[in-house]
Order: C-alpha cells, then sequence, then structure tokens
C-alpha cells in the first residue's frame, strides 16, 4: 500500500485519527509540523531561547530530542539526565544513547542524581516513607523531586525553558483528573499561556502534547529506537487514578481515535477563555524559609521540605550539583 501522502513510498503507519497510511518519510514530516506549530503557536520557546530538554532514556524522551533538534539549533539545547537512585535499576545506562546522541550534535549534558541533589536516593526516602508509615506512592515522591532539581538546574544554568517529553495521553490523563479532583487551578496551570507564579521558575513547556503516544511508540519503533528491557519497578505503583484513567482513554480511543484530541482543544479553548477574562495577576509565590524555593501560598514550608522533614530529615539540602 502506497503512502496517501507521497503516493511514491510504502505506508508503514496508519495514522487512526487522521485515517491516512504514511511512509516514515512523511510520517516525520508530519509529527515535525505539528510539534513546530504547537511551538510556534504558544511560543513555547523562540529561537534564541537556550532549551533544557529531560531526559529519562525511554521512547518519549527519544523522540522528543531526536524532533526537537531538527527544529532548534543544537548549541541551544542541553539534557539533563537525573539519576533517582532507583535499586536495581540503572538510569544512566538507560539514557546512554542520549548522551551519545548529545554529543553527536553538540548539545550540553548535565548529568545529576538524587542523592547529589538531596542527600538520599529514591529507594532511601521509600524505605523511610515505609519506615514511618507515611503513604506517598513512589512516582509522586520522585515527580515532586525531579521537578524541584530540574528547575533549580534550569536557573542556576540560565535557561529560558525545561522541556518534557509528555504527550497528548498523558496531557489528557491530566485533565481529567484534575476534572475529577474540581481542580480549577490546577486545570489552569497546565495551559501552555498559564502565568509563571514566581520569578525562580523557568517555564516548563510540552511540545509532543499534541502527539499521540501511539505515534510516538511507531515514530521510536520505526527509527530502530532499543526499547528498554525493564520498566522502572515503581511503575505499578502508579497513582492508581491515573492508571485507570489511562486504560479507560485507550478504550474510548479506540471508539473515537479523535477523543484526546478533542479533549486537549476543549481544554486550550476554556482555560484560554478564562484567562483573558479573569484578572489573574497573583501576587509572587513565597519563598520556603527552609530551601529558598517557590512555595504556594499560606503554606509555612514548600511541599518537598515538608515531606522531607516528615521522613526525618531536618536540614533539607538546598544545592544541586550537577556534571557537564
Ligand atoms: Fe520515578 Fe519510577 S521513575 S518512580
Ligand atoms: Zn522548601
Amino acid at each position: 500500500m502506497l503512502c496517501d501522502v507521497c503516493s511514491a513510498r510504502e505506508a508503514v503507519v496508519y495514522q487512526r485519527h487522521s485515517g491516512r497510511a504514511l511512509c516514515f518519510k512523511c510520517f516525520r514530516e508530519d509529527l515535525l509540523r505539528r510539534v513546530s506549530a504547537e511551538v510556534r503557536y504558544y511560543r513555547l520557546f523562540t529561537p534564541n531561547d537556550r532549551i533544557l530538554i529531560a531526559v529519562s532514556g525511554g521512547k518519549d524522551s527519544f523522540v522528543l530530542l531526536d524532533l526537537i533538534k531538527d527544529i532548534h539549533r543544537s548549541e541551544l539545547i542541553g539534557i539533563a539526565i537525573i539519576d533517582e537512585g532507583i535499586e536495581g535499576y540503572d538510569r544512566l545506562s538507560q539514557a546512554k544513547w542520549a548522551i551519545d546522541m548529545a554529543e553527536k550534535f553538540g548539545m550540553e549534558v548535565y548529568i545529576t542524581s538524587f542523592k547529589d541533589s538531596i542527600g538520599f536516593t529514591l529507594t532511601e526516602l521509600i524505605e523511610m516513607a515505609e519506615k514511618r508509615g507515611i503513604r506517598i506512592t513512589p512516582c509522586t515522591l520522585c515527580g515532586i523531586i525531579k521537578r524541584r532539581i530540574l528547575n533549580r538546574l534550569a536557573r542556576h544554568e540560565h535557561f529560558d525553558r525545561v522541556i518534557t517529553a509528555h504527550n497528548l495521553n498523558d496531557e489528557v490523563q491530566t485533565i481529567v483528573m484534575d476534572i475529577l479532583r474540581l481542580d480549577l487551578a490546577r486545570l489552569v496551570q497546565l495551559h501552555p499561556l498559564s502565568p509563571l507564579l514566581s520569578s525562580n521558575f523557568v517555564r516548563r513547556v510540552k511540545p509532543l502534547r499534541r502527539i499521540f503516544e501511539y505515534e510516538v511508540t511507531q515514530y521510536a519503533f520505526l527509527s530502530g529506537f532499543k526499547f528498554q528491557e525493564e520498566d522502572c519497578p515503581y511503575i505499578k505503583a502508579l497513582p492508581s487514578l491515573r492508571a485507570r484513567i489511562r486504560s479507560r482513554m485507550f478504550e474510548m480511543e479506540g471508539i473515537k481515535p479523535s477523543y484526546p484530541l478533542n479533549i486537549i482543544e476543549w481544554h486550550d479553548r476554556v482555560v484560554k477563555k478564562i484567562l483573558s477574562r479573569w484578572d489573574l495577576k497573583m501576587p509572587e509565590l513565597p519563598l520556603c524559609p527552609l530551601c529558598g524555593e517557590p512555595m504556594s501560598y499560606g503554606r509555612k514550608y514548600c511541599a518537598l521540605c515538608e515531606l522531607l522533614m516528615k521522613l526525618g530529615v531536618s536540614a533539607p539540602q538546598a544545592g544541586h550539583k550537577a556534571k557537564v
């Protein structure tokens, strides 16, 4: 079967939301066009911005890096690899391909770890939580710490943006979760035009937010990406609400492939209206007296310091070390 776009090469992907069969070249061009359009439309970053790409080593970060390197100057790109310190799981070898790719294209490489940044590995923190009977899923804890490390690293190294590899399905799961929790503030914060609440935050953007998860998987597969043999062992502990929404959304996508796209477009429209009608000039977020990082209004300490104190860490580390 020939590609529906060029009619010259053999089709290798069926793009179910558009109903087209595409060859690899036309598929890649389609992804590049959609990612560039999203970047330009929301000014996710501009041509002179220094951008720091968070790389986990998985297929999503591969696709992100492989596409971004074609739409942005390599010397303005840095990649950040954060070793969580998960027993039996070697983050650095999972992300080895990214280091090679960065070196090949002249991008900067930053490698850091939970241990260097806050003094403990994720496994140690989980054990401490278990001992104290504190209920927190590893993924939630991991997410809070990673966001903190990335933001500090980007700020210290003068990056203009932090780029993450969240795809359309990830974003839609978050939207549905926020709706179920009736959390309007988070729904607004998820929007690419949401106000930045602190000058200490480096804006985080997601250029793959309109690329379906199945497209990411297909692209990685067709590019010869070596899928990791092992997943993070905590993956089973994903917050159950997200896991349930994820599988329900896949079912819905099977019935009507454009559902996820419709949901994100609805979210974009509604929040844009809210942002244009409401006066959302919020005061700058206060700083945590322990670590000096921004924290939500009305708190005594930031969520991370509070958590670490509960775990028995009395003086949370403020610094980060990154190896370049
Ligand atoms: Fe963070 Fe698995 S990578 S919990
Ligand atoms: Zn703090």
